[in-house]
């Protein structure tokens, strides 16, 4: 089954095209959506932006006279912050509403507006009180939380951040990540692109598509080297010509989700048009839970072994090259049909087992404690109506209907189409019964 465009690459591609001195043509563009909502936003904002075919787009930033992103859009995509980077990068300065994205625990960007900072620009946090008027906080250092800002009595949530370097254009800086931060390495990079010397990042996040934002930036007439180490070295180029097209790789979260229904299910799956180096984390674990692996040049063959069953294992979330966040509910879903006790630590997120209530009030038993989730495997799932929390969650219990015993309804499956394309009619070509309910409308097909 062949395996779309990289949606989180696709967000940041985008983001750093808003930086761009020419047009460009992007291609294997996921059809998902929070990547069409970013482009509207992107259009909203004055980019030229379109679609040539379904997974295919012409973006002119040129366009684009305001740093100004301003919109209850934005607050609904996390990849909207990329505006941050491409804008300051653009005009010296922006203004844009906090972008949002799925419920996680705590998200901050203070390792962003750090990155900013040392790019020389002045940071605000803009609050509006109950009068709609706003109320300005400079942001100087420590970790200024969305909805925390300073005073302590302020309860309401910030509206804006606004970025003003005072001399209209970003300084090169080095720069030390705290914490890996794919986020922040990426808005950095953008930020830093036509700054007026070197820039260095350190400490950053090495995530394939790091990779590609560079590659990206650099057909586009960037200078950026080191992407997928740990430190990345920006040459700022005052003019950034584009004209080019530019191919996103491949889904490594997309394609991993698919990899592990061939042993949820007892099944044989080919996922193709991929990049399998980018799936070892999961290709290990899987070999390690008694999985058939077959590596092609751009495909992998899972599959289950006669007579093998799937064995328990333990997992600890990590930033590439470890076990990616983004695939911990859907491996933990498939533990749950494994022998014996497994466990699972999520490192990257405080809060990304909101979907385990749904798992188990479908049969399996999974405790949580903290960041760490302990599965009692071998469970038998039954079929019951369960909700989609989030993207990845949503997912996971959406697999778990795949093997429980009688007919699964997962309400709320909007939150899917954010970051999977056309998934019930890649499930159903492998053989899924699945199938979309209108509740409200009768049933639909
Ligand atoms: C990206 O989020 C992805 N989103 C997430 O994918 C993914 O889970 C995450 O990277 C980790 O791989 C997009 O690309 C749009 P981070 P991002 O900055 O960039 C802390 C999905 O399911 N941190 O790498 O927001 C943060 O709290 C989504 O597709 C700070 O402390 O993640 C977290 O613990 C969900 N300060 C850790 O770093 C900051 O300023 C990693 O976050 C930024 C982050």
């Amino acid at each position: 089954m062949a395996i779309s465009g990289s949606k989180n690459a696709a967000l940041a591609i985008i983001g750093a095209a808003m930086a761009l001195d020419g047009p460009c043509i992007i291609y294997n563009l996921p059809q998902v959506r929070d990547v069409n909502l970013f482009l509207e936003v992107c259009a909203d904002i004055g980019a030229t932006v379109e679609k040539v075919a379904p997974h295919k787009v012409r973006i002119d930033p040129t366009t684009i006279s305001s740093p100004e992103a301003i919109s209850p859009k934005v607050s609904m995509l996390r990849g909207s912050y990329y505006l941050l980077g491409a804008l300051q990068s653009r005009f010296g300065s922006c203004k844009v509403t906090m972008p949002g994205g799925c419920n996680l625990g705590v998200r901050p960007i203070d390792l962003h507006i750090k990155g900013f900072k040392a790019l020389g620009s002045d940071v605000d946090i803009i609050y509006r009180n109950i009068n709609g008027e706003e109320i300005w906080f400079r942001y100087d250092g420590g970790v200024a939380l969305p909805g925390q800002g300073e005073p302590d009595s302020f309860t309401l949530d910030p509206a804006f951040i606004h970025c003003k370097n005072p001399t209209g254009k970003m300084k090169p800086a080095s720069i030390f990540l705290d914490t890996v931060s794919v986020g922040a390495t990426v808005n950095i990079m953008i930020a830093a692109v036509k700054a007026d010397g070197i820039t260095i990042i350190d400490n950053a996040a090495r995530e394939p598509h790091i990779v590609d934002v560079a590659n990206f930036l650099n057909t586009m007439g960037a200078d950026i080297r080191g992407a997928g180490t740990e430190t990345i070295r920006i040459k700022g180029k005052p003019y950034l010509p584009a004209n080019k097209e530019y191919m996103i790789i491949p889904d490594q979260i997309e394609a991993g989700t698919y990899m592990m229904m061939a042993p949820l299910t007892g099944g044989d799956i080919t996922v193709t048009n991929i990049i399998p180096t980018h799936m070892e984390p999961l290709s290990a674990k899987l070999q390690e839970m008694g999985v058939g692996i077959e590596e092609g040049e751009e495909s992998i063959r899972v599959y289950t072994k006669p007579g093998q069953i799937l064995q328990a294992t333990s997992i600890k979330t990590m930033p590439y090259p470890g076990f990616p966040t983004d695939l911990q509910p859907q491996v933990t879903t498939l533990l749950s049909q494994a022998e014996g006790t497994s466990r699972v630590i999520e490192t990257v997120w405080e809060s990304r087992f909101g979907y385990v209530s749904e798992l188990n009030k479908m049969g399996a038993n999974i405790v949580i404690s903290g960041r760490l989730a302990v599965i009692t495997g071998g469970t038998e799932l039954t079929g019951s109506r369960v909700r989609a929390l989030d993207l990845r969650g949503g997912m996971a219990v959406t697999m778990a209907g795949l093997v429980a015993r009688g007919e699964t309804v997962v309400e709320n499956t909007s939150v899917v189409e954010r970051g999977y394309e056309e998934a019930i009619r890649k499930i159903r070509s492998l053989g899924g019964a699945i199938d979309r309910f209108e509740e409200l409308t009768g049933r639909s097909r």
